[in-house]
């Protein structure tokens, strides 16, 4: 797997757009689409109470909120370092999203030494990840954590409201 290649093509996939959450939508689908032998990949994202809540993926639905500090995501989160691990079903805490599921590689990202996001990316056999795997997932990682750093920021700060003119016209959906 020529993963220098694939970051560079992510890197030119998100070049020219400021907006971080179309940036990761599309880097999501990307590696989806391009790392051979996985069944998921996608970003979950800090929240102020510990929880990592599901963000832009590839793949089938999935858990959309995973406790704090739980499942390998949690371990990846907490300890801040990527975690592998090769056979869930002999990880304790692993959480269920898809029974297919049998190996794992989750990378953190983090500002200023605080977890703000996940990559989490899922295989259907067991081992999937090496060594060479978890450098090469770690540099692509790399090249979208601006924008995941940018997302976390945006979520954060409470947003101003696009007011409409009038909400009384009976279009669009107004709650
Ligand atoms: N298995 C993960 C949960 C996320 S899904 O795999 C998409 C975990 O144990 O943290």
């Amino acid at each position: 797997m020529d993963y220098a290649l694939l970051a560079r093509q992510a890197q030119a996939l998100v070049a020219d757009e400021p907006d971080p959450l179309a940036n990761l939508a599309n880097f999501a689908a990307l590696a989806f689409a391009e790392i051979p032998g996985i069944n998921w990949a996608g970003f979950y994202f800090a929240h102020p109470d510990g929880a990592l809540v599901l963000g832009p993926f590839g793949g089938k639905p999935a858990c959309t909120r995973l406790p704090s500090g739980r499942g390998v995501c949690g371990a990846a989160a907490v300890s801040g370092t990527t975690v592998i691990v090769d056979d869930v079903d002999a990880f304790g805490d692993h959480i269920v999203c898809d029974s297919a599921s049998q190996s794992e590689i989750v990378v953190p990202i983090l500002r200023d030494g605080t977890t703000i996001a996940v990559f989490d990316i899922d295989a259907p056999r067991k081992s999937r990840f090496t060594e060479e795997d978890r450098i090469g997932i770690e540099r692509l990682v790399a090249t979208i954590a601006s924008s995941a750093i940018q997302l976390a920021e945006a979520l954060s700060t409470p947003s101003e409201s696009i007011n409409a003119v009038t909400s009384s016209n009976g279009s669009g959906i107004d709650r």
